[in-house]
């Protein structure tokens, strides 16, 4: 097994993925084959998340996206849902400080409204107090569903067409992007989905057109920043073609060493 060190010698530090988006999965499971409740997989869960933004951050990723809670989780079992909603003010008051001192930036994305007051009063302060910070930007989902995303958006494009802030004719996808949540953020480059479901779940549905996937059969509880970094090499292996033909990609790389060389 490669250490921490090793494998980061590996990673080419130029050409990171700007933007790592994680579907943090696999507690409940993880706790079930220990004869453990859910909750306590979802604790051990929340000290990887400490683990993987420290190493995030340390390594100069610019966008970390962590998919905590979707729209749909809120079906849960009511002790399931109150015991998440626990941890994760715990994780934001007990964290804060430390994030913010790191330089940390972290906002949260999803349905704020059908958040508790108390944990909607958290989530701004954490944001206002990081807003000036330049780091890692942590982005949290939580109530998050992307189609609700999408249609908050169509309905925002509405409004303004009917107020005449915009017209028809100028709305393409760079303007429609600006009213998703991640208005502003690069889309994902790489998106990280723990314990082996090959599904998307609602995750960043309009965001993730050409994202590169990695998907482990490794639990969250169980993820590592060694793991992580094995994800990253993965993606700095992957040939990113956006539609286009290999060779194609091969003469824009050969041309633009051509610049270079020329400058
Ligand atoms: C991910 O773990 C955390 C949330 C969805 C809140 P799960 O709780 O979905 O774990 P599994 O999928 O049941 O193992
Ligand atoms: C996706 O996991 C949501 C989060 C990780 C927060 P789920 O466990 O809710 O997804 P499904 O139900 O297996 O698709
Ligand atoms: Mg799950």
């Amino acid at each position: 097994m490669s250490t921490y060190n090793e494998l980061l010698k590996k990673v080419d530090k130029k050409n990171l993925p700007a933007h790592v988006a994680i579907i943090m999965d696999g507690n409940g499971r993880w706790a079930k084959k220990r004869h453990l409740a859910r909750v306590k997989g979802h604790e051990q869960g929340s000290k990887v998340v400490k683990s993987i933004v420290e190493t995030a951050s340390n390594l100069g990723i610019d966008v970390l996206s962590l998919y905590a809670f979707s729209k749909e989780n809120w079906n849960r079992p009511r002790e399931e849902v109150d015991a998440l909603m626990q941890l994760l003010h715990r994780y934001l008051l007990v964290e804060s400080n430390n994030l913010i001192k790191n330089g940390v930036r972290l906002s949260i994305i999803g349905d704020l409204k059908s958040l508790s007051p108390t944990l909607r009063e958290l989530i701004s302060d954490v944001r206002i107090r990081s807003k000036n910070n330049t780091g890692t930007r942590v982005v949290i989902a939580l109530s998050y569903s992307g189609r609700y995303e999408i249609v908050e958006a169509v309905k925002a494009v509405i409004n303004d067409v009917q107020r005449k802030k915009i017209a028809v004719e100028d709305v393409n996808e760079d303007v429609f992007a600006g009213y998703l949540f991640t208005k502003g953020l690069p889309d994902p480059d790489l998106l990280i989905r723990t314990s082996a479901e090959k599904r998307i779940s609602n995750f960043m549905l309009w965001q993730i057109a050409y994202t590169e996937l990695y998907i482990t059969k490794t639990l969250w509880p169980d993820f590592t920043k060694e793991e992580f970094l094995k994800s990253i090499i993965s993606f700095q292996k992957r040939e990113r073609r956006f539609g286009m033909t290999g060779d194609q990609l091969i003469s824009q790389q050969d041309s633009s060493r051509g610049h270079s060389l020329n400058e």
